[in-house]
């Protein structure tokens, strides 16, 4: 972001103070803060006490003794799938609607708490039949089908770890992923529905799974009834295994402790990181901050997240959070734009949808496409509105709450990561006066700070690093088999602190202003993707000698990727080859870690600018690719060579 933006940013006069009669009613009010900070420990205490149902009280709230390595209600015991699920039914809910789910092609299903309790405990059955218990992984890679819900619940109802990957990653993303985790099992699908066609999966599984060493199963649900290659020794079918199951099943407790489930993300080196999130603490911070940040009544709310199960805000605000909570929610399968751009909106008015879950990419494809197509549906049922995964510009904030939410709903800005586990930093709907572009302040329970290079707080009009100064509840515990990466990425840049790689600025206010990554990880569209992964995607491509790749601004995914590539001698090629090859290297790009990682834009250079020391100074990139005026090539070991990469940029666009 330039200077002069982010200054715009801080003069950001408007303020959207909560409605009176929503503040009267609202779930969270000013005293959460005030509690919270005269007694952090005894307030998540209370929240863990009213929020979850524990089958033996923790002796202590939290162990900080082996810092960073926290334990949270160290002793307790809880069943996660009973909490989400069965506690509902015997509290006398079990009709209510658990998951109103709309298939893509227009097919829907409607599932109860009732009946998600048989399924869970019919798929809890099927684990065991299948020889899945306790502490064993399992690859979860399946459309957004109401089975992936139940595929999550039934592991955490038996204690194995369930490691979901995204359906849009490739096979090679999901073999990594299976082989770091050691998966005994794979659960998946013929396909899913997108734009109107059927996308398999079942083959991707097939070429991740056929050299594993560790998976011994691939349960394969039927969704779009496509053909599938069949391994008789490995396969089995979802209806054949799962639904002759008894549906019945005891939930025992497990250890507050207990690995709930691993999930990849990108960090600043090519091997993605499996942040392990644990149980009691984790249910306890979605559950909590499900129901005051987005003011939850489970009654009448019904609530519609549109992330896919794959990110972890599907995770803690699909499954975990909202049915901790007892929610009715919508969980849609397809593209926001199929059959045509006002999907989404019809979804919201066919289930009175009263508070939705989005990121600012979605609100800015929508804001191009006008106000018209919103404009046509009945949105009046909408009464809170929330945003998540990377920085939301004011224009696009003001738009949200204008047109979706009918210039009278509140807009929660909520920042978090994988590695946090639920949200962090956010307005409270019926306590902040709200500012367009900021997430403003911590949670009651959690403590933010931005510091300077040597770890100085810095006073408020401000700017730094983001960290977190004390444990949270659901924090990550480690790095799946790498305690030393998890030391050394989150808790050695600022001693004793967490660094976030996030930019944040304090406004005059002391308001939070969540700017970006500082690391080597691009957010494209909401997903988090490192510089050196698509790199080493690009030079495992036998043509390509070297590349560098950036994160270079874009207005509507927020980055965009772009790679400086290379080639090897003999490869280069004449001027009308060049669009060939960029569109194998693309390919290839889409190949190893999945189409979202495409570079928007590759230059074949014949240098890359490097520092006298060989470092490539990505900073220069990006002045490229943003068509900036060049920054500081003092440092260039061979100054002329950016002069060389602006000519070649500016004749190819
Ligand atoms: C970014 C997604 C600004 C941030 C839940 C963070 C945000 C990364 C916001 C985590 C927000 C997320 N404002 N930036 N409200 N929310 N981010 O792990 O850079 O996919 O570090 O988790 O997204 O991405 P992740």
């Amino acid at each position: 972001m330039t200077d002069d933006a982010l200054s715009n940013l801080l003069h950001e006069e408007r303020r959207f103070p909560p409605p009176a009669e929503f503040a009267a009613q609202a779930n969270a009010t000013d005293a959460l803060y005030a509690e919270a900070r005269a007694d952090r420990l005894a307030f998540w205490e209370r929240q863990a006490r009213e929020l979850l149902s524990w089958d033996t009280e923790w002796t202590q709230v939290l162990d900080w003794s082996n810092p960073p390595f926290a334990k949270w209600f160290v002793g307790g015991k809880l069943n996660v799938a009973y909490n989400c699920v069965d506690r509902h039914v015997e509290a006398g809910h079990g009709d209510r609607v658990a998951i109103h789910w709309e298939g893509e092609p227009g097919d829907s299903r409607t599932l109860t708490y009732a009946d998600m309790q048989r399924e869970v405990s019919k798929a809890a059955n099927a684990l065991t039949e299948l020889g899945v218990g306790h502490g064993d992984r399992v690859a979860i890679y399946l459309p957004m089908i109401p089975e992936a819900a139940v595929a999550m619940l039934a592991c955490a109802r038996v204690g194995a770890i369930h490691s979901v990957v995204f359906g849009g990653f490739s096979a090679e993303a999901l073999r990594s992923r299976i082989e770091d985790a050691e998966a005994k099992l794979v659960i998946t699908a013929d396909g899913g529905y997108r734009r109107g066609k059927p996308a398999s999966l079942k083959p991707a599984v097939d070429e991740a799974v056929a050299a594993s060493t560790s998976v011994r199963n691939v349960l394969v649900v039927r969704r779009t009834e496509q053909e599938v290659d069949w391994n008789d020794d490995v396969d089995v079918w979802w209806h054949d295994v799962v639904d002759r199951q008894s549906d019945q099943h005891d939930a025992r407790p497990h250890d507050s402790e207990d690995t709930l489930y691993i999930l990849y993300t990108s960090g600043t080196t090519g091997k993605p990181k499996g942040i392990k999130h644990t149980s009691g603490g984790y249910l306890l911070q979605t559950a909590y901050t499900h129901r005051n940040v987005f003011d939850l009544k489970p009654d009448t709310d019904v609530y519609w997240c549109t992330a896919d199960i794959g990110w972890v805000t599907g995770h803690s605000y699909l499954v975990y959070g909202p049915m901790a909570n007892g929610a009715t929610q919508v969980m849609y399968e397809g593209t926001p734009d199929y059959p045509e751009p006002g999907r989404w909106w019809d979804i919201v008015e066919k289930y009175g949808v009263t508070i939705l879950y989005t990121a600012p990419t979605a609100i800015r494809t929508f804001m191009k496409q006008g106000d018209e197509i919103p404009g046509r549906r009945d949105l009046s049922s909408l009464r809170v509105l929330g945003s998540v995964g990377e920085p939301i510009n004011p224009e696009a904030w003001i738009w949200y709450r204008r047109v979706i939410g009918g210039d009278r709903t509140p807009v929660v800005d909520t920042w978090w990561q994988t590695e946090t586990g639920a949200i962090m930093i956010s307005p409270l709907p019926g306590v902040t006066s709200a500012k367009p572009g900021s997430a403003q302040v911590a949670l009651p329970g959690i403590s933010a700070e931005v510091v300077d290079d040597a770890g100085n707080v810095v006073p408020d009009g401000h700017g730094g690093y983001l960290v977190l100064t004390e444990p949270w509840p659901s924090m990550l515990r480690t790095i799946w088999g790498d305690d030393q990466r998890f030391i050394d990425t989150y808790w050695s840049r600022f001693e004793g602190r967490y660094f976030a790689g996030d930019g944040a600025k304090k406004d005059e206010d002391g308001d939070l202003w969540l700017l970006g990554r500082v690391d080597d990880v691009m957010n494209i569209s909401g997903h988090r993707i490192s510089t050196t992964e698509v790199e080493s995607a690009l030079v495992s491509h036998p043509k390509v000698a070297e590349s560098a790749v950036v994160g270079a601004s874009d207005p509507t995914t927020g980055q965009g990727i772009v790679a400086f590539v290379i080639l090897r001698a003999g490869a280069a090629p004449d001027a009308a080859g060049g669009s060939e090859i960029i569109n194998e290297l693309r390919d290839h790009v889409a190949k190893e870690i999945g189409p979202i990682a495409k570079p928007r834009q590759i230059m074949i250079v014949s240098e890359l600018p490097k520092t006298r020391s060989g470092k490539i100074m990505r900073r220069l990139l990006r002045d490229v690719a943003e068509n900036r005026e060049l920054g500081d090539v003092q440092t260039l070991a061979d100054p002329t060579v950016m002069n060389l990469i602006s000519e070649g940029m500016s004749s190819s666009s």
